[in-house]
């Protein structure tokens, strides 16, 4: 019996590399009249990448720098090749100019609040690089400011606006994958720098650093470069592992799935194995996570390198998501006749089975048959540059005045996903989204 001779077999093909976008604005001469002035607050290594994806963004201008410490000025300045950019110590003198249009947010997550709060009282449009709240309390306080001061937000999950992603939900959405119940995620790396064991540049000091403006609504402490550089590390200005990589992998999921909610549970387990430098985080973190149709599991480790990776697995196919690749894998899902549990049964009945379900399933005709069903693969062009795009979308919506995917309720719902990872780590508990009280709850 040749049942099954037809069997799909999943063969990889040559990548597809996929085109990049033209940005918003691109395609015409951007009038001096319609050209976004912005200025960037916190200008450190996000800062600075901002300014030079900048370059690449048509009908924008950077028209001012701000940053706590003063060799930052000169690093803006450098990045955005411009030496006379005005900069700043005083973000407040940012938010009180006229010709200024909209702020890139990019400082320690614990001061996000507070100068978005004043950028949207001020009149201004806010891109907030991720995670968009420190808290649980600053996202809602957030999230009100930008509605009652009707400002365009952008949350900085950049690989929301990349083409792999889009190509991804475009999968996704096709129904190719059938039910997706089950996604999975990582991000692993290996390396000092990984571990956020920044270098302390020979300049700093409490001359060159305004020490008390980066405590901001921290708890006081005395200048401690370490908690200046290496913040990351540390509970009053970040968030770990969670605020630093989960946001990403679950503004990823979300996006592609059109997941717009709060996860209603997540579990967490880790520990700080390797790293042990004062830091307050795990370099180890695992989190299961219930949404209503589906569950997701995230891992972000400092002690052994694997990139990143998103696996969404449905009941059709299977889409990987590698750093900067795609594949989609079907899965044979035509009817098969029973072939395991029946070599228990004595052959007579076995074999009055095995009639009964062809004279039920009539084989098609041979070439009816697609034999060869082959793996999807893409990939993003040599240089992509995601954040161009997401910064290209921010300013499109600030021109248009319609809301990028990632606004403030997007970026909000993404960052409390890190807030009940890190609950659940340091309650040793199951946090559960109250959403009557919008509070995390021990479960
Ligand atoms: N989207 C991404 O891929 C990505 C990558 C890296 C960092 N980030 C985010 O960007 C933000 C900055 O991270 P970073 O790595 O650039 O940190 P960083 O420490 O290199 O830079 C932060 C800068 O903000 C400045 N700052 C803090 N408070 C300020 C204030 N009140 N006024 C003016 N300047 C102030 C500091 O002086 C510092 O130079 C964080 O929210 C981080 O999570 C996002």
């Amino acid at each position: 019996m040749q049942i099954g001779s037809g069997a799909l077999v999943a063969t990889t093909v040559a990548k597809s590399v996929l085109q990049p976008r033209t940005l918003h604005a691109a395609s015409r001469r951007v009038a001096p009249s319609d050209t976004v002035r912005f200025a960037s607050i916190g200008t450190g290594i996000r800062g600075c990448e901002h300014l030079q994806a900048s370059l690449a963004v048509p009908g924008v201008q950077c028209v001012g720098v701000c940053d706590l410490y003063d060799s930052r000025h000169t690093a803006a300045q450098e990045a955005v090749n411009n030496a006379s950019v005005p900069a700043t110590r005083d973000y407040r003198s940012i938010l009180d100019r006229k010709d200024v249009d909209a702020i890139i947010l990019a400082t320690m997550d614990h001061n996000h609040r507070r100068i978005f709060l004043d950028a949207c009282a001020a009149g201004k449009d806010v891109y907030c690089e991720k995670p968009m709240s420190h808290t649980v309390e600053d996202g809602f306080a957030m999230l009100e400011a930008a509605q009652k001061n009707k400002r365009m937000i952008a949350v900085g999950s950049q690989r929301v606006s990349s083409i792999l992603y889009a190509k991804a939900k475009e999968i996704y959405d096709s129904g190719k994958l059938g039910e997706v119940f089950c996604i999975n995620a990582y991000w692993d790396r290996n390396s000092p720098s990984g571990a956020w064991v920044y270098p302390i540049p020979p300049d700093a000091s409490e001359k060159t650093i305004d020490w008390n403006a980066f405590l901001g609504d921290a708890p006081k402490h005395a200048f401690d470069p370490v908690r200046f550089f290496r913040w990351r590390c540390f509970t009053d200005y970040g968030e770990g592992l969670a605020g630093d990589l989960f946001v990403h992998l679950i503004s990823g999921i979300h996006f592609i799935t059109g997941t717009n909610t709060v996860a209603q549970r997540a579990q967490t387990s880790g520990g700080l194995f390797r790293w042990k430098d004062g830091r307050e985080f795990p370099d180890l973190i695992q989190t299961f996570y219930d949404y209503p149709n589906f569950r997701v599991t995230l891992r972000c480790n400092l002690n052994n390198e694997g990139g990143e990776f998103i696996g969404f697995y449905g009941t059709k196919g299977t889409l990987i998501i590698k750093d900067t690749t795609l594949t989609f894998t079907p899965q044979d899902t035509r009817p098969q006749p029973e072939a395991y549990s029946i070599y228990g049964w004595p052959a007579e009945l076995r074999n009055q089975y095995l009639a009964k379900w062809q004279e039920d399933h009539p084989m098609p005709a041979p070439l009816d048959f697609k034999v060869d069903e082959e793996s999807e693969v893409y990939a993003n062009p040599p240089g992509y540059n995601d954040v161009s795009d997401h910064q290209a979308n921010f300013f499109h919506a600030v021109r248009t005045r319609k809301p990028v995917v990632e606004n403030e309720i997007f970026g909000n719902h993404a960052a409390i996903g890190c807030h009940l990872a890190n609950f659940s780590y340091a309650n040793k508990a199951v946090a559960v989204w109250d959403e009557g009280s919008n509070k995390i709850v021990k479960g």
